[in-house]
Formats: C-alpha cells, sequence, structure tokens
C-alpha cells in the first residue's frame, strides 16, 4: 500500500470513528454504536481494504455480536449478501485458543502476541471451511480472510440469519445428518470440529450445514479424540433432550476412528 493511500484510508477512519452527522455515510457504512465501540482502527482499515480490493461493496449492520467475534451482513459488488467475523482483539481469549492450535500439525508456528493470536484463528477457521469444502462437507462457504476479518458466504434472507438447530424443530433425520456431518468431518476432512453442537448449526431445507470451525483441529492434534469424544456426547445430549432415540456415543466414536 503506497504511502499516499494509507493516509486516504486513515483520514476515512477518522471521519468514521467520529460521531454521526449522518444516518448512512457515503463511505459504505451505516454508523452503528457496535461499529463505534469494537472495532478499533487496524480493523477498519482491514475492511477498507476489502471495499477497495472488491470483496466488499458495503456493510449493512450487525447479525449478533458476541464476546469474541460481531458478525456482520454486508454487502459485495454483485450485490450478494455476504458475513463477515470480526474476530475482537480485546476480549480474545489467549490461553484457550492456543490450546486448540499448538499440537495442530498444520500451524507449527505461532507467533507472540494477541493481536498475532487472533489472526491465527480467523486464518484458522478460513482454512478449516475450506477443508470442509474441498471434502464435500456441508458448511458456510468462505470467501476471504484478512487480519481479523473472516468473510463467508451468508446464510438467510435479508439480514436474519437461517435457524440453527438450537431454534427448530427437529426429527430423526437431523439427527442422522449430525451424526453423519461428525464421521465425515473425522474421516473425510480429517478435522475433528471441537465446538460442534446445536448452537453452530444450521437447519436448511437441504440438511444440516456445519459453521463456527475455529476451534476445529487435525486428526493429529493430540487432544482430537478427546475433542472428538466431546462432540459426539454434546450432541448425543441435545437429541435425548429433544426426545429422541440415540445410538450409544461411544459406537460412533468407534466408527468414526476404527477404534473399537
Ligand atoms: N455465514 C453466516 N451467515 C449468516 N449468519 C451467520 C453466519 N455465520 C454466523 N452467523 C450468525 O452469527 C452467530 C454467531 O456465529 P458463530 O457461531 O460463528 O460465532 P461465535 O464465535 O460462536 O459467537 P459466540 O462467541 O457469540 O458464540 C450464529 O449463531 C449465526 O446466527
Ligand atoms: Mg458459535
Amino acid at each position: 500500500m503506497s504511502d499516499s493511500f494509507k493516509a486516504k484510508l486513515e483520514e476515512k477512519i477518522d471521519t468514521l470513528l467520529a460521531p454521526p452527522r449522518k444516518k448512512i455515510r457515503k463511505d459504505g457504512f451505516k454508523k452503528s454504536k457496535v461499529i463505534n465501540e469494537v472495532l478499533d482502527k487496524s480493523t477498519m482499515m482491514t475492511l477498507y481494504k476489502m471495499i477497495n480490493s472488491g470483496t466488499l461493496h458495503y456493510v449493512n449492520g450487525v447479525i449478533r455480536a458476541g464476546k469474541e467475534s460481531v458478525l456482520f451482513w454486508a454487502v459485495d459488488k454483485q450485490g450478494r449478501d455476504i458475513a463477515l467475523k470480526i474476530y475482537l482483539v480485546t476480549t480474545s481469549n489467549f490461553k484457550k485458543r492456543a490450546s486448540y492450535i499448538i499440537g495442530d500439525p498444520r500451524f507449527s508456528r505461532i507467533k507472540k502476541g494477541t493481536r498475532s493470536m487472533v489472526e491465527t484463528w480467523a486464518r484458522k477457521e478460513f482454512r478449516n471451511l475450506n477443508q470442509c469444502v474441498q471434502n464435500g462437507i456441508p458448511c458456510v462457504i468462505p470467501i476471504t480472510v484478512s487480519s481479523n476479518v473472516l468473510a463467508m458466504e451468508f446464510l438467510g434472507v435479508k439480514g436474519v440469519p437461517t435457524k440453527t438447530l438450537v431454534e427448530s424443530v427437529i426429527d430423526y433425520d437431523d439427527y442422522k445428518d449430525a451424526i453423519s456431518l461428525i464421521l465425515r468431518l473425522y474421516r473425510k476432512a480429517r478435522l475433528v470440529h471441537a465446538d460442534f453442537s446445536e448452537y453452530n448449526l444450521f437447519k436448511t431445507e437441504k440438511g444440516l450445514i456445519v459453521f463456527d470451525l475455529a476451534s476445529a483441529v487435525d486428526i493429529r492434534h493430540p487432544n482430537a479424540k478427546e475433542f472428538l469424544k466431546r462432540d459426539i456426547n454434546n450432541i448425543t445430549r441435545f437429541f435425548v433432550r429433544r426426545g429422541l432415540t440415540v445410538q450409544n456415543p461411544l459406537n460412533i466414536f468407534a466408527r468414526a476412528t476404527n477404534e473399537f
């Protein structure tokens, strides 16, 4: 990036962070409290780079503000909805994340510092999603990742996300689908989700779609099997609570790993 270009960007960011004068600003952002409070200058720079490179046209609004990430609804040049997952640097849980990165042979070197950990985390989610796509596993389609911002396909209508499994009426097909996802993740994509739950699955007409894959590890991670057991137990508990008759979780673990 040239110096003059950078200066222009910085100037734009300063305007953006200043108190609102108009509701919708001509630079592509609707001013909002969340944008003001959670997005630091460097994240704003990343968003502007995405706008300038054509990934983004404008940012519409917040889908959901979590503790460690904020989901935005944005639109690309062709008018298609996209979802931006912005990982927050300020509330990053460094230690917890490290335990899902160290030991994964795909990420042998990690740099020190919270910001670089958050960026690794965002890249890890992008890489995991790509690994799913390459192996035919139904997941949200990743578009690109830059610093702490992950851009992906938006699942939903007019800024309202598709319902997750926990928000849906469920049946036995959902159970079969969920187990099949765990098995295919392990056996085909060579991944363990490590946060597989009713909160991280969209229920669509075509079946379940998995998302939120930042914590997913390569099956060679020393704790992969422990995470796999936890994933199977968590999702089993959900279906039992909803009144379904389920298989023994140990059998599912055995089917995934061939360990009886
Ligand atoms: N690609 C997407 N399209 C539409 N909505 C999405 C998409 N990805 C995430 N969301 C919405 O944002 C919510 C949070 O996303 P996600 O689970 O990836 O973040 P998270 O890190 O788990 O957040 P939290 O820390 O609050 O649990 C989802 O429940 C969903 O409603
Ligand atoms: Mg989640």
